[in-house]
């Protein structure tokens, strides 16, 4: 059961507004504006019965009003549901952030129509400045409480700009499109692939149309930032986000009751009567190359060809309507439509039947309702589709249960709706038998596919998904508040530094890789750096501090980087313990004749995964991953743990450590908790610190006391009692202590 959480007012930013409005002689008209976002969000609002918000507040839409009729201002608009703001972009900035960043680029490289794209530098600095002056509005009229909801592939780099300005802000993010999976995204130059990403990791929640979308995003985060994730949650530097499925739904009962109404059944009897007992098929679309309209006719002509029996008796109606017709691939496409549809007509038609109907216009909404509930059959076959809206709603308009939905396996949707003939686009031969296999089927049969597809539509509708969209971000924030109570903010800190200054003898753990130093390709290249060596020699200076580096790393390593420090250290997990100004012990007897096993087997999986290599070290044999297709290496790694865990079944004293991208066998019971525990053994210490970030100092964090201050460095879970984002933090809070 959702629980209502409320919002103060809900803020929209979305490039389209909800309406264009048109000059007649009436006066100035709000028209609908055509496309999936517009038509979700608007019945959304229509409907949204002030179940997450503050009931007395309208919804703020932000975007962008262009060809405003010339006596017309956006002031005079009264709309019951929005208050509209236009973010004023000037023709030419238009032009390059619409027509070229997002509609020239980003749209045919997220529909896998990467041959499409223009990469434009100009284009790029106008999608930058238009998102900012999207965030200069937003800022301007948002208020504390407010709920900022982003929309679609013109916005991305908006939820990061947001947040500079506004850091406790509330901001989900929703993709209208595909994510692609990576070899495409990656074709982006690196920066710009970088600041998209860093752009929509700005936001608290990112919403995508199918599981697919939302690992594709997933895996782009990792390659180009090497954040943690988690399942579905990234870890940045500064926040925890949340990356996650969300199926946009209809306002399904709306569409289903349209189709009694008084006005759409006169609209009706008029295409009934014009069909004179033909079948009809249809479909809708914006013009668009990813709507694969051109393979579509081919499909229809394949079936006049295959199945002459049905010529002259079944009528296709192809609607397009007008979309980005400045921009040049859209107006070459229109004309081949358009010569595509002749030809067909002119080789089968007659006088009596034209086996083609093409609209190329905006339907009404009742001519829209009257179209899905007469047909027989809907033809949608994107070649690539963010969701597809048409296909819902005509399954929606299926009161009688008699249209069967053919439907392209490109689609978000078709995850969803599983009982539709689902096709290939570019497959004609498998359209043409589909379009005779629907024109075929049995009322039975039809019913079950129909009802099925509509139980599914009907109860994740598009408030479902609005609501689950905010509730998901309302529980990223409760996750996002409960690790802010663990940041060392001031009065942490001045806790931390009052135990500090009164403490006669301390002691603090200090991890090397991630904490002390940032990774490195490679390693052996993995130096500290002068200002760290100075931060631990003053704290060592300190009578009072004992200080201890407690490593993975080997004892020669660790002595070339400490070389000039008289230092308690700790390496190769606790296997070799020093103490100031004495020599290395082992701390445990180990047998280390396992290695001639398990070194072939590592040694296999490097050849195995591009990229790995192998770190031997006395006690320890380490397989590091760090350089390799982290998804690949994932399964490589699972692989890896279950043939070692047939050798650690008889060889009981041997053990797998997994650390930050390194998976290391060791035999003998030492951790970090135990050499710690070491230091502690018959001492009385008054302040006890550690700080590490990886899952191997999470044995430390438990060995020690309540008492002590154990930081974790990263957001990542973990028994530490605080976390720091980073280790400059980390360094700076030395630093302070000092
Ligand atoms: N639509 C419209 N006017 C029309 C034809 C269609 O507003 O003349 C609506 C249709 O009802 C649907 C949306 O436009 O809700 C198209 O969304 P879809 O997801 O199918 O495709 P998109 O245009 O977003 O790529
Ligand atoms: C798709 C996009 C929307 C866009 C719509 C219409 O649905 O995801 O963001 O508004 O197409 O395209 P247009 O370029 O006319 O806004």
């Amino acid at each position: 059961m959702i629980e209502d959480k409320k919002f103060n007012r809900l803020v929209i930013a979305a490039y389209r507004l909800p309406f264009k409005f048109i000059k007649s002689k009436s006066g100035v008209r709000a028209v609908q504006n055509t496309g999936g976002l517009v038509s979700a969000i608007l019945s959304l609002s229509e409907n949204m019965k002030n179940r997450f918000f503050d009931k007395d507040n309208k919804i703020v839409w932000t975007g962008i009003a262009n060809n405003l009729p010339g006596d017309f201002s956006l002031a005079d608009f009264k709309n019951e549901h929005f208050n509209i703001v236009n973010v004023k972009l000037s023709p030419k900035l238009n032009d390059l952030f619409y027509g070229g960043f997002s509609n020239d680029l980003l749209w045919p490289l997220f529909h896998y129509f990467s041959s499409y794209s223009v990469f434009n530098n100009f284009y790029l600095e106008a999608y930058e400045e238009a998102n900012n002056l999207f965030c200069e509005e937003i800022i301007k009229i948002t208020k504390p409480g407010d709920y900022i909801w982003i929309h679609d592939y013109h916005l991305m780099l908006l939820p990061k700009m947001i947040r500079e300005k506004i850091p406790d802000a509330v901001i989900g993010f929703f993709l209208h499109i595909p994510f692609p999976s990576f070899e495409i995204f990656r074709l982006l130059p690196r920066r710009w692939r970088n600041e998209i990403i860093d752009g929509m990791l700005g936001a608290d929640l990112i919403g995508f149309h199918t599981h697919d979308y939302a690992q594709h995003f997933i895996k782009s985060v990792k390659r180009t930032t090497g954040y943690d994730c988690h399942q579905n949650i990234i870890y940045t530097t500064s926040n925890v986000v949340k990356a996650d499925a969300f199926p946009i739904g209809i306002d399904y009962e709306k569409y289903h009751a349209a189709c009694t109404s008084k006005t759409v059944l006169s609209e009706k009897q008029k295409t009934v009567n014009n069909l004179a007992g033909r079948k009809l098929i249809f479909s809708v679309d914006r013009l668009d190359y990813s709507k694969g309209l051109l393979l579509r006719l081919r499909g229809y002509e394949t079936f006049l060809e295959r199945y002459p029996e049905w010529r002259s008796k079944v009528v296709f109606n192809m609607v397009v309507v007008p979309s980005r017709d400045k921009i040049d691939k859209y107006r070459e496409m229109k004309k081949e439509i358009e010569s595509t549809v002749g030809r067909i007509n002119g080789k089968y038609g007659s006088l009596v039947w034209m086996p083609i109907i093409y609209q190329y216009k905006s339907l009404s909404f009742n001519e829209l309702i009257a179209l899905y509930d007469t047909s027989d059959v809907g033809l949608i076959t994107p070649l690539r589709d963010g969701m597809n809206l048409v296909a819902k709603e005509y399954v929606a308009c299926q009161v009688e249960n008699k249209g069967v939905l053919i439907l392209s396996e490109m689609t978000g949707a078709a995850a969803e709706l599983n009982e539709a003939l689902i096709i290939n686009p570019v497959d004609n031969v498998e359209m043409a038998e589909a379009i005779n296999n629907a024109l075929e089927m049995g009322t039975a049969e039809k019913e079950t596919r129909i009802e099925r597809m509509q139980n599914r539509i009907a109860n994740y509708n598009v408030f479902t998904w609005a609501f689950d969209f905010f509730n998901r971000t309302y529980d990223t924030k409760k996750q996002q508040n409960l690790l802010n109570m663990k940041f060392i903010n001031k009065d942490i800190y001045a806790q931390i530094a009052s135990k500090y200054q009164h403490a006669k003898k301390r002691i603090i753990f200090l991890d090397y890789d991630g904490t002390l130093v940032s990774f490195h390709k490679y390693p052996e290249f993995a130096n500290v750096d002068k200002d760290t060596i100075n931060i631990i020699q003053r704290l060592s200076h300190d009578q009072r501090n004992h200080i201890v580096i407690i490593s993975g790393r080997g004892v020669d390593f660790l002595d070339r980087q400490f070389q000039d420090i008289e230092i308690n250290m700790v390496a190769e997990h606790g296997l070799y313990i020093k103490r100031s100004g004495k020599k290395w012990e082992s701390t445990v007897k180990s047998d280390i004749r396992w290695k001639e096993r398990v070194k072939p087997i590592l040694m296999e999986y490097v050849n195995r995964c591009n990229g790995t290599f192998i770190e031997e070290k006395n006690g320890s044999l380490a397989w590091h991953y760090r350089n390799a297709d982290m998804d690949f290496a994932q399964l490589r790694l699972n692989e890896l743990k279950d043939e070692l865990a047939e050798i650690i079944r008889y060889k009981t004293d041997l053990e797998i450590l997994e650390g930050n991208k390194v998976l290391e066998v060791k035999s003998g019971k030492y951790d970090k908790g135990q050499a710690a525990k070491v230091f502690m053994t018959n001492e009385q210490y008054d302040f006890i610190m550690a700080a590490g970030d990886d899952k191997t100092d999470e044995f430390l964090f438990q060995a020690l006391p309540e008492s002590a201050f154990t930081i974790k460095v990263g957001l990542s879970p973990s028994y530490a009692r605080y976390n720091v984002s980073d280790r400059t933090q980390l360094l700076q809070l030395l630093e302070n202590l000092i």
